[in-house]
């Protein structure tokens, strides 16, 4: 079952517990936490204290996206916050740095995701393939909610969901970025198997069924 991942960074932040809360009920799968530093994407979004206090009050997976320069300064640190699968941008630090942050996630029990932007080719995953659990493809510029789906991604979603299973690797193909249940199909026949919401999830008037159709689109 295609698995569906709504992104908190489009909850009302007055009401995050509330928000959070709620997500379970509807079925949600994974809850998305993107964590912005002002560098590495031009916004701010979360940080070691939301994964922190998001912690005690859900039981779903936390799935938190490091937007962050040289994320290899503080991936032990998200990891006692709390999160269950980190997911660091291959972009945000030399290859040696990028091996050594996987390797430190992975040291933690967490489960280590690695990130590719727009304008990354897909082959920058190869190298760190099997050493993680989830590879994210950004069909949007990383930095903020609500903007237009990159069609033209679907290449290297397809790509890297061919390498895994070449290689027998088990890891997941999360999307993220304008994913709506239209979109959302589209990626799925590409290859993805873990849709991130955040605009279509909390715009949707009903969520339990919003969440029904991205977890119906892999049987289709
Ligand atoms: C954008 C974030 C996304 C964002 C997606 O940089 O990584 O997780 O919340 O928002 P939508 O679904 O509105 O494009
Ligand atoms: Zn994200």
């Amino acid at each position: 079952m295609v698995k569906a991942c709504p992104s908190i960074l489009s909850a009302d932040m007055v009401n995050l517990e509330r928000d959070v809360r709620a997500l379970a009920p509807v079925g949600a799968d994974y809850i998305h936490v993107d964590v912005m530093d002002g560098m590495f994407v031009p916004n701010f979004a979360f940080g070691l204290s939301t994964v922190a206090a998001l912690r005690p009050i859900t039981d779903l997976t936390l799935d938190v996206h490091l937007m962050i320069d040289r994320p290899i300064r503080y991936v032990e640190r998200f990891c006692d916050a709390g999160a269950d699968i980190l997911t660091i941008h291959v972009e945000a630090d030399t290859a040696e740095h990028t091996h050594e942050a996987l390797r430190r996630i992975r040291a933690k029990g967490v489960r280590a995701g690695l990130s590719i932007k727009p304008a990354t080719p897909a082959e920058a995953v190869l190298p760190y393939l099997d050493e993680v659990s989830l590879i994210l493809v950004m069909t949007v510029e990383p930095g903020f909610g609500g903007q237009s789906f990159m069609e033209d991604m679907m290449p290297k979603i397809t790509a890297i969901r061919r390498w895994i299973q070449e290689k027998g690797l088990s890891c997941e193909v999360e999307v993220d970025g304008g994913i709506n249940t239209a979109t959302g199909k589209t990626c799925v026949e590409a290859g993805a198997d873990v849709l991130v919401a955040g605009s279509a999830f909390f715009k949707a008037p009903d969520k339990a069924a919003f969440v029904k159709e991205l977890h119906a689109l892999g049987a289709e």
